[in-house]
């Protein structure tokens, strides 16, 4: 009988699914991780217009449209001051293709990647996927990435470090003097830095700032999507913009596993990227309020949370017991640990949710900790 290669028996569903099937049909979900707006009716309709005259019908170049690769080129000069070549970039089903790809094309086997702990689930299992070894590393005590860590953890076998800011799970955004030296750590240990930058606008305090901009040799590779920022969860389209070299190998991946990202989601990400960004602007704005909220309402409680300066999660420690207890009263919220075993003692709440449920959980959590103490 033909057996399962072992690079995906070492990878298990998310543990994030079993606590939404745990939870009943009317608990309250502070576990997801995609935003509660619509998508801006310009992308929408940009799709439905593509779609009816015809122009979705076929194959596009597999980097993706020269129309939506030049939206993308041009944001990273409007956002950051950031050149990047139109040719040099891929547009891909979603961050997650993105992330794939670029461990694909650049992990060996037994080749180590270097992740956050707690971190996005999709670093350890691609890793593995990959057929590369997870090096997962904690985190200050603020719950961002010190790259001292990383520069510790970087052996003769290191392939990658992921560096992801605006942070899942924590909200933690990474300063630029961090940024700057995840830059230098891969110019001068010659190691890619992936830079998953997925939350980039939905920063409350400060400013993203991308190690891009700071490399000086070609070992940056970032990887964005309209996801989150124009809550595009369900159209799946991000990209990766890297050097010519490296954009020529992830493509070679892309071209063989998906040919090109679909065509009615470039249409629409190209409209979302190059029309009005008030959308944007007011789903921060709201995501800002509820942070403030659900900080405060964490901290009553008497637990304690760094304040997350981005995304939309908040991650208190908590205390044992604690998510278990605020399912069975009809919250759902994530455990640390599926992030990663250095999530232990911790909860991933996110925010997305509104602010009449937000508060409504709120009280629930309040009565569940003092049930757990
Ligand atoms: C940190 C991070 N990177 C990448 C992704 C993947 O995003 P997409 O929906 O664009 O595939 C997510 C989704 O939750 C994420 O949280």
């Amino acid at each position: 009988m033909t057996e399962f290669a072992t690079r995906v028996e070492n990878v298990s569903i998310s543990g994030i699914r079993e606590v939404f099937e745990a939870a009943g049909d009317d608990a309250i979900n502070l576990g997801l991780g995609q935003p509660d707006f619509p998508t801006p009716a310009h992308a929408r309709r940009a799709a439905v217009e593509a779609i009816e005259s015809g122009q979705t019908d076929a194959y596009t170049s597999n980097k993706g449209t020269p129309q939506l690769r030049e939206a993308i080129a041009a944001k990273y000069d409007r956002d950051y001051g950031i050149e990047v070549d139109p040719g040099n970039t891929i547009a891909t089903s979603g961050g997650s293709e993105a992330l794939h790809l670029a461990l694909e094309a650049h992990v060996d086997p037994n080749q180590e990647v270097i992740f956050p702990d707690p971190g996005f689930v999709s670093y350890d299992a691609l890793t593995r996927i990959a057929g590369g070894t997870p090096k997962p590393v904690s985190l200050r005590d603020d719950l961002t990435l010190d790259p001292a860590a990383v520069e510790d953890a970087i052996t003769e076998e290191t392939a990658v470090f992921i560096v992801n800011s605006p942070a899942n799970p924590t909200g933690a955004v990474q300063s630029e003097a961090d940024m700057r030296e995840f830059a230098r750590i891969a110019d001068e240990h010659d190691v890619l830095c992936i830079s998953d930058e997925v939350y980039e606008h939905i920063v409350f305090e400060g400013e993203h700032h991308s190690p891009l901009k700071f490399a000086e040799t070609d070992n940056v590779v970032v990887v964005s999507a309209c996801s989150k920022t124009y809550s595009m969860t369900g159209w799946r389209l991000g990209w990766l913009v890297g050097s010519g070299d490296r954009i020529d190998r992830m493509l070679r991946v892309h071209q063989y596993a998906q040919a090109c990202a679909s065509a009615p989601a470039q249409f629409a990400a190209e409209a979302a990227l190059t029309g009005p960004q008030e959308p944007v602007a007011e789903m921060v704005g709201a995501f800002e309020e509820r942070r403030d909220v659900v900080v405060d309402g964490l901290e009553d409680a008497g637990l304690e949370v760094p304040t997350p300066s981005g995304a939309f999660y908040a991650m208190p420690r908590v205390p044992e017991g604690w998510c278990d207890e605020v399912l069975d009263r009809g919250v759902v919220a994530v455990p640390g640990e599926a992030f990663g075993s250095n999530g232990e003692g911790y909860a991933r709440l996110s925010y997305a949710t509104g602010m009449e449920e937000l508060k409504a959980a709120l009280e629930i959590i309040d009565s569940a900790t003092a049930a757990v103490r």
